[in-house]
């Protein structure tokens, strides 16, 4: 459920006409829903009451790291899951408190390792013995000792797309779990170390549970190898990837679903369980608000509808083919099928093709939908196209969250040298 509703033949978020928004403060700009956020984060959190204990959520930085996005999820008592130093000094300055963050990724660099220990963050997702070797080495020079947890790769389709699929043997993600319980012993005697987890996330946009699940059966088998050699196990973190639906009528997993088969497979782990969603939180918070340029035929068959978005905004279908629902604002009744596309120059800046959609002509507004997560975080200002505005909508209210950056900003960092102009 989201608040993006039609209300009067006119789509609002919450109680605000987007129609408004767009007046205000231009299009392109995506508009998150407070009430969304806040709602999709209790309801994950209640998928979960059935665990033995209370879990630790923290929020995937990555799918929006909007400051009001983190400062929003870290009222509601999430932490952080960053994969840079940039995005734990977001998550850091949004008030989120260190303990609650954990760092993933497969290459953090020396300073990042230190950054986060001088942070005290919660816990460091270490990918490989390489990187926990010299994540002690830095821990023992500071006197301290880094919170840990191995990240293992479980070799487990999840059937998604391949681009987002981190959980084979032949992705750059996690130790392989044949070697995982050996790794973890020795990094376990690091003296810089205090190793107490395991990790897994196997891909996004999961649309089925039973990867996950395979996942988590191997993961806890590993649990009991890694205790009955004598090293403790304290923190389990089952990562992210839930699904959501992209198109009117999909259905995937809830979280109580997902809650349900987790506290199934874990229970008996003894265990304080850890998890990092960003999809199933943030996706369908977010739309993204554009205006139609113009409306052009050209052989084909279906005209194209040009918008005032393009890939360099909204990122995904042209990446991985995505799916996201595109509703006229004013919808009059008609339909009309059509191409959407952005202005850049590539014909990969496409938004769908031959698509049946709301009727829309020049200058009407539309939306495309479940771009609250991986939008304008994945912006890029190709084709000098600058950065798009964020607005979060509260009730009544709404407020620019990330102003429009203009081309002539990013122009401004740039420099001519002296050896180009003698
Ligand atoms: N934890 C780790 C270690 C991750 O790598 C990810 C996502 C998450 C958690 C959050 O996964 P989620 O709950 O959002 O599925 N740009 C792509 C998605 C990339 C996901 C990368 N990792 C897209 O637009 O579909």
């Amino acid at each position: 459920m989201d608040h993006f509703q039609l209300r009067n033949g006119e789509l609002f978020a919450e109680d605000v006409p987007l129609a408004r928004i767009a007046d205000e403060v231009g299009t392109p700009v995506y508009v998150y829903s407070r009430a969304t956020f806040e709602r999709h984060a209790r309801v994950f959190r209640e998928g979960l009451a059935g665990l033995d204990r209370k879990p630790h959520i923290a929020f995937a930085v990555k799918s929006n790291p909007n400051l009001a996005v983190l400062s929003l999820l870290g009222r509601e008592g999430y932490g952080a899951d960053v994969v840079s130093g940039g995005e734990m000094a977001r998550a850091i300055a949004a008030g989120i408190p260190a303990a609650d963050i954990v760092f993933s990724g497969v290459g953090k660099t020396a300073r990042e390792l230190a950054a986060g220990l001088d942070e005290r963050i919660g816990q460091f997702n270490i990918e490989s013995e390489e990187e926990g070797v010299e994540l002690a080495q830095i821990a023992a020079e500071m006197g301290l000792k880094a919170p840990c947890a191995l990240r293992v790769n479980p070799d487990i389709d999840a059937g998604t797309h391949e681009k987002i699929s981190t959980g084979k043997k032949d992705n750059k993600f996690g130790v392989p779990i044949d070697r995982a319980g050996e790794i973890y012993a020795r990094l376990a005697a690091l003296p810089g170390l205090d190793m107490r987890g395991l990790a897994v996330h196997i891909g996004s946009q999961l649309s089925e549970l039973a990867p996950l699940e395979a996942a988590f059966l191997r993961l806890g088998e590993l649990l009991g190898d890694i205790r009955a050699g004598g090293d403790s196990v304290t923190h389990m973190d089952l990562g992210g990837g839930l699904g959501v639906p992209y198109k009117k009528g999909e259905v995937f997993p809830s979280p109580a679903d997902y809650g349900a088969m987790v506290a199934r497979v874990t229970r008996g782990w003894d265990a304080t369980l850890m998890f990092e969603p960003g999809r199933v939180i943030a996706g369908n918070a977010g739309v993204l608000l554009t205006r139609v340029i113009r409306v052009k035929r050209n052989a084909n068959r279906d005209p194209f509808v040009i918008v005032d978005a393009a890939m360099n905004d909204l990122a995904r279908p042209s990446l991985y083919g995505a799916w996201h629902d595109f509703d006229a604002v004013r919808p009059n009744g008609a339909r009309m099928v059509a191409n959407i596309v952005g202005p850049i120059c590539e014909t990969g800046d496409t938004f769908a093709t031959g698509r049946e959609i709301d009727a829309v002509g020049p200058g009407d507004l539309a939306v495309f939908r479940t771009a609250g997560a991986y939008g304008a975080t994945m912006a890029s200002s190709y084709n000098s196209r600058g950065f798009v505005a964020e607005v979060m909508v509260d009730g009544e209210e709404f407020a620019v969250v990330a102003d429009r950056i203009l081309p002539e900003a990013i122009t401004a960092a740039e420099r001519v040298p002296d050896f180009l102009k003698r």
